[in-house]
């Protein structure tokens, strides 16, 4: 009799959904699809739709991908593992990330970041024994006017603290509401997903919450316009401020 030996390689193909999770997902899927001249191109919605659905991007969810748009699994998985924004493994209900590119980093993302691993005994890209806070640090969000920022789920929590931080996760594992600075009100990882995949957020006032640009961002703009002739810049903080303008 020949001894079978593992070679340490995944096993394929990965198992279904249960028929009613996946009869609920093709439909959601067919829809995202039609809005696509080619189907390939729902991708990344789709791999939003499957996070919805578990929390993360399993094999179940990149063979439900790839059978669904006539893809290899191997060019689902190519996909998937590029793009940070989705997860590999069960995580927790909050993402939080904290900006540790530069500006943010020298603002204190760098202290925020190694004090919430301390806070709440956790690594990078680490889950919270309860399962609520998933911690990692992330690259510049774009908001680097309002540095150091952290986001939960995508949402911003503008001009963090190490200190604000830790009372921010305390907030979010106790099940206490918590309010981004802008944009939407906060709801978990897997109702963003289903967000991001493109169905329309029907919480009341969510889609007028998000909002246009901060005064922190149109500052600049401001004075390049000669419509701010002197300005003096002050950091939300009231730490030292900035001369602008001429
Ligand atoms: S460096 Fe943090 S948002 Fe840009």
């Amino acid at each position: 009799m020949t001894e079978q030996i593992s070679l340490g390689m995944p096993q394929l193909p990965a198992p279904e959904f249960p028929a009613e999770v996946q009869g609920r997902l093709a439909a959601d899927a067919r829809e995202v699809i039609a809005r696509y001249p080619d189907s390939r191109s729902a991708l990344l919605p789709l791999l939003h739709l499957v996070q919805s659905e578990e929390g993360h991007v399993s094999r179940t969810g990149i063979r439900f991908c790839a059978e669904t748009l006539g893809l290899t699994t191997a060019e689902v998985t190519a996909v998937a593992t590029f793009y940070t924004m989705y997860r590999r493994k069960p995580s927790g209900d909050y993402q939080v990330g904290v900006c540790t590119n530069t500006l943010c980093a020298v603002m204190g993302g760098d202290a925020i970041f190694d004090e919430l691993k301390a806070h709440l005994g956790v690594g990078n890209n680490e889950t919270t024994d309860d399962g609520k806070v998933t911690l990692e640090h992330i690259e510049c969000n774009a908001a680097c006017d309002f540095a150091p920022v952290v986001m939960v789920n995508w949402e911003f929590f503008d001009n963090q603290t190490p200190e604000s931080a830790k009372a921010l996760v305390d907030d979010l594992r106790a099940g206490r509401p918590v309010e981004p600075t802008r944009g939407a009100p906060l709801c978990t990882y897997k109702e963003t997903a289903r967000i991001l995949a493109g169905f329309p957020d029907e919480r009341e006032g969510a889609v007028e919450a998000s909002g246009g640009a901060g005064p922190a961002s149109l500052t600049g703009l401001k004075i390049a316009r000669g419509e701010t002739p002197h300005t003096t810049i002050v950091h939300p903080r009231g730490e030292a401020g900035t001369e602008g303008g001429e």
